[in-house]
């Protein structure tokens, strides 16, 4: 059976699209069977692989909604053992719909567990709210990734995201495990990028990806260009920074390191004091 794993965090732009696509070429690349589902109506997770709007037909909508089997609406990628569920805008239409169905928390664990025997992993990309389309992907997940940006206020609205999972835990899936937080845009030369980080690994016990991701540009390009990373510019900082992250997740799952509940976030005024103090600025 494929591990399931959300890659989620309310915030945009911390690099959650970015993480499933690259960490989802670089476990293919590796011959694990991946497939990567795109639960954001903004679809760029599709367009990153090729599959702008226009190119796709039947799509996760469909499969919300109960029209199709999530089987017919996977696609190929230039990736032999990378596949996809793609997005549309339509996506939006079934958070709606579903409002007044009994079942709508469970619909994409549902579709998802008749595939899921015949991949090693299926990433779930969530869109930047903690709505219906979220909680599904929660839901149906074995564990979570949370890419945090190593910005100001990194941490913010963090606690809204670990409630979040603590609830899917307590009402639909107790074994619900945080996989890892992942440093995101990570700046060596930044001193606020180094506070950032200490301050997440000495909440995050143990629970912080020894792997970060670099702020790298061919990272940015090579979505536009419909591709991951290692299709791109495989020599990049931002391709073998992915790559690291697949080898040290299939380890963790060679040694059957458990996964652990998250905790609960450290207060938005102690970030910010930090990141004040680490930027030299006053409260
Ligand atoms: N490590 C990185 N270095 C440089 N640019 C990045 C990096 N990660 C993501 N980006 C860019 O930042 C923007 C936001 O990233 P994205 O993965 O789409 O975030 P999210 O899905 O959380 O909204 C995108 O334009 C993406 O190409
Ligand atoms: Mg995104």
């Amino acid at each position: 059976m494929g591990q399931i794993i959300a890659v989620a965090n309310q915030k945009g732009g911390v690099g959650k699209t970015t993480t499933a696509l690259n960490l989802g070429a670089s476990l293919a690349a590796a011959e694990q069977r991946v497939l990567l589902v795109d639960m954001d109506p903004q679809g760029n997770l599709s367009s990153g692989l090729g599959y702008p709007k226009a190119r796709i037909e039947q799509h996760l909508y469909h499969v919300l909604s109960g029209e199709r089997a999530l089987d017919e609406v996977i696609v190929d990628t230039e990736l032999e053992y990378l596949r996809l569920a793609p997005t549309h805008t339509d996506l939006i239409g079934a958070e709606i719909e579903l409002v007044g169905d009994e079942a709508r928390h469970g619909r994409l664990a549902a579709a998802i567990e008749q595939v899921a025997p015949r991949f090693n992993y299926v990433l779930i990309d969530c869109p930047p709210s903690l709505g219906l389309l979220t909680l599904n992907a929660l839901v149906a997940a074995d564990s979570v990734i949370v890419p945090l940006q190593c910005e100001y206020f990194a941490l913010e609205g963090l606690s809204h995201l670990l409630a979040t999972i603590e609830r899917v835990r307590a009402i639909y899936k107790p074994a619900l495990a945080l996989e890892g937080v992942l440093l995101c845009m990570y700046d060596r030369r930044m001193n606020l990028t180094q506070q950032v980080a200490n301050e997440v690994r000495e909440h995050f016990v143990g629970q912080v990806f020894d792997t970060v991701i670099p702020r790298n540009v061919r990272l940015a390009e090579s979505s536009s260009f419909g591709k991951p990373v290692l299709l791109y510019d495989v020599e990049s900082a931002g391709a073998r920074a992915y790559l690291q992250l697949a080898q040290e997740l299939m380890r963790r799952r060679d040694a059957q390191v458990a996964p652990q509940p998250p905790r609960p976030a450290p207060s938005r005024a102690v970030t910010q004091r930090r990141a004040l103090s680490a930027s030299g600025g006053t409260e």
